[in-house]
This record gives structure tokens, sequence and C-alpha cells, in this order.
């Protein structure tokens, strides 16, 4: 089966310009490539292979929200998949009530989100890794049960894992695959009809340990922050 990689350039780079030789340096087929919104026009224009995401978008269609940008906005730039719930968007002060909104947005549109959940170090040292997880999950689970068609992604990304995050180490394989089929199994459960979903694992995935995760069946693909901005570290991980 053929691998999802999502290039997550976060605030990167500082130019378009910056954005566009990137690009053509990392198009490649299995790629999606999620720039900050001003390179979104850019990006597109130089993609051969890759597709467009976006890191975030809001939930109303149109109107008086200074600052925002609608799913048919980023539609029309010819954006695909949208990021939606990231840790580093939820720290900011995003809710789940604010990502449900936003899913039902997305996929209303036709287009497929990201949905990324995940623990933090403080739920990690107190066990509760699991919880933190179901806690983000379950309201996404409900406000997908209006829907009869789309395509979902689910993101499991621990925030300690993140490689900015201070002593951040990537999550041992094994355990993200677990993590990644407790919440196969939960969506599954649910019994969403028509759905197609898709699971994958990020944080400090790069060219030297991207096949410890990949190898597994149920990790169908990476979310990869830092590396993605590296030409070389990406091209490995899209060779693996
Ligand atoms: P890193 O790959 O830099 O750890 O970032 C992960 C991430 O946040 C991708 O969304």
């Amino acid at each position: 089966m053929k691998k999802i990689i999502i290039a997550n350039w976060k605030m990167n780079p500082d130019t378009e310009l910056e954005a566009v030789s990137l690009t053509q340096k990392i198009d490649s087929e299995n790629l999606i490539i999620a720039p900050p919104y001003p390179f979104l026009g850019a990006v597109r224009k130089s993609q051969k292979l890759s597709k467009l995401g976006a890191q975030d978008v809001f939930w109303e269609a149109k109107g008086a929200y200074t600052g925002e940008v609608s799913v048919t906005q980023l539609k029309s730039l010819g954006v695909q998949y949208i990021v939606l719930g990231h840790s580093e968007r939820r720290i900011l002060g995003e809710t789940n009530d604010a990502v449900v909104k936003k899913v039902k947005a997305v996929v209303s549109l036709g287009l497929i989100p990201v949905i990324c959940i995940g623990d933090g170090l403080s739920d990690k040292i107190a066990g509760r890794s699991e919880v933190a997880v179901m806690d983000q999950l379950m309201p996404t689970i409900e406000a997908l049960k209006s829907f009869k068609s789309g395509k979902i992604i689910f993101a499991y990304e621990p925030v300690w894992a993140i490689s900015t995050q201070k002593d951040a180490k990537p999550d041992n394989p094994e355990n993200a695959r677990n993590m990644i089929l407790k919440i196969k199994n939960k969506v599954l459960d649910e019994g969403l009809k028509g759905l197609e979903f898709h699971f994958i694992y990020g944080g400090s995935v790069n060219g030297l340990n991207a096949g410890g995760f990949l190898k597994y069946d149920e990790i169908e693909g990476a979310l990869v922050g830092g590396a993605s901005l590296k030409p070389d570290e990406l091209t490995r991980i899209l060779k693996i």
C-alpha cells in the first residue's frame, strides 16, 4: 500500500521564493505539502506531482471574520487536505469544540481533514495517554456521524515527540502502532458507514527512523514537521 506523507511546514520558510524552491526539490507523488497560507498559491503552481494541504481553516463559510480563511477559499486555491487540531494550535487555545466545527466544514465541502490527536508529556507521565487521546478523538467521531461519504485521516501525534519540544524523542514505533490500533478500533467500532479512514503517525519522523514506523501496515503514513523542510531528509522518507 502507498503511504501518505504530509509535509507540515508550520510557519516556514520566510519567503515565497524559498517555498517555491523547496517545493521543486521535494515534489513527489505520495506527498502532500502544507505550506503557510500566504504561499499556497505559489506552491500549487510549482507542484507537478504532490498535492496541496493547508494547516488550518475557519468553520464559517463567509462574512465578518477578520483574519480567518474559509474552506471554499482554500479549495479555490487547489487545497485538498486540511490539517486540523494540531497540538500547536490547541496550545494556542483551540478547543475540541472548534476542531469539531472545522471537521464538519471541511468534510461538507468534500475536502480531506487530517485530524491531529495526541497526548502531552504530563499525560504520558501520569499514564493517561490513552484517555487524553480518546478525549480528543470522541468529539470528532460524533461530528462525523452525520456524513455518509468522505475520506478522513487521523494523525496520532504525541506532543512530547514533536521535534521542537524540549527533550523530544520520537515515540517507539511499537507504541505508536499500538495507540494507532486503539484509535482505529474505536473509529471502526462506531460503524461510520460510507467514510474512508486512514491513520498516520507524526512526531520527530526523519529519514533515519521513518522505516521503523512505516513498516507497520497499521501506520499508513507520516505527518512530518522539521524534516519536511530538509529536502535530503524528506527524500529519504519518500523513498521508504
Ligand atoms: P516534527 O516532525 O518536527 O516533530 O513535527 C511534527 C509535527 O508537528 C508535524 O505536524
